[in-house]
């Protein structure tokens, strides 16, 4: 079941997630050639720690960090190490936190220095399939307007949507229904409905959209080792239209 929720809710949820996206902003301006993983990982903690906030990825299913940091070649849930980052490099950051109740979740790939034409693509592609997604997040449609729409978008450009990880509802609960794939078929799924909240987070492959899973039990691969991007945001859906809650209008 879908959970509906009420306005005053929304605005916690909301609360939740412009505290990500105000500490992945500040963690964007911290990546350039020379970082460690690890040393973003430390600075999320400290903001969400000087914010009042819990990280709600650590301790998640047993993971052991506070963000996840994706390079290159990983697609999502990347651990954060000793490895630093160089010129040319993309990394996916994803973050979320709990205030509240209430869960908060995004994620974005930004370029470390200058990077190919084909990785700068891939991560306008991924960001522009997440928009496209988020303007069928309307009451009346269905989950599948989302995901076709995703989908769509991604494979025009000639890359691939990952299908093995998902979006998903969010709320009092990291994880909930429904499940968001980034493919699809229009007009199927369940009907999307006011008071809704859905995090929708396309992984884009450059290639294959077969991944595979390192033997440290987390980081997702691609098949190929050719990159990829991941962008999420939070999102009601109301009366309105969608209303993105992870970003700083
Ligand atoms: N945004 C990711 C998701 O919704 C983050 C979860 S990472 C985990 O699945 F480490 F907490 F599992
Ligand atoms: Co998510």
């Amino acid at each position: 079941m879908v959970i509906l929720r009420l306005p005053e809710e929304i605005e916690k949820i909301r609360r939740s997630n412009l505290i990500v996206a105000e500490i992945l902003n500040e963690l964007k301006e911290k990546v350039k050639p020379g970082i460690a993983t690890i040393e973003l990982d430390v600075i999320a903690s400290e903001l969400a720690r000087k914010k009042g906030v819990s990280p709600a990825f650590k301790g998640y299913r047993g993971y052991p960090f506070s963000l996840c940091t994706s390079v290159n070649f990983e697609v999502v849930h990347g651990l954060p190490s000793d490895r630093v980052l160089v010129e040319g490099d993309i990394i996916s950051l994803d973050f979320g936190v709990y205030y509240k109740g209430y869960y908060g979740d995004a994620a974005v790939t930004v370029p470390v220095g200058n990077v190919s034409p084909e990785a700068a693509r891939l991560m306008e592609v991924t960001e522009e399939g997440l928009y496209d997604g988020i303007k069928e997040a309307r009451a009346g449609n269905r989950l599948g307007d989302i995901s076709a729409a995703v989908q769509r978008r991604v494979e025009a450009a000639g890359f691939s949507v990952v299908r093995d990880f998902v979006g998903h509802g969010i709320g009092k609960n990291l994880h909930e229904e429904p499940q968001i794939p980034n493919y699809g078929i229009r007009g199927r799924g369940v009907e999307l409905k006011a008071g809704m909240v859905l995090a929708i987070e396309p992984m884009v492959n450059e290639g294959t959209h077969k991944v595979r899973i390192l033997p440290d039990g987390w980081t997702v691969v691609t098949e190929d080792v050719k990159l990829s991007a991941h962008f999420e945001h939070s999102v009601a859906i109301t009366d309105n239209g969608p209303d993105i809650l992870s970003k700083i209008q």
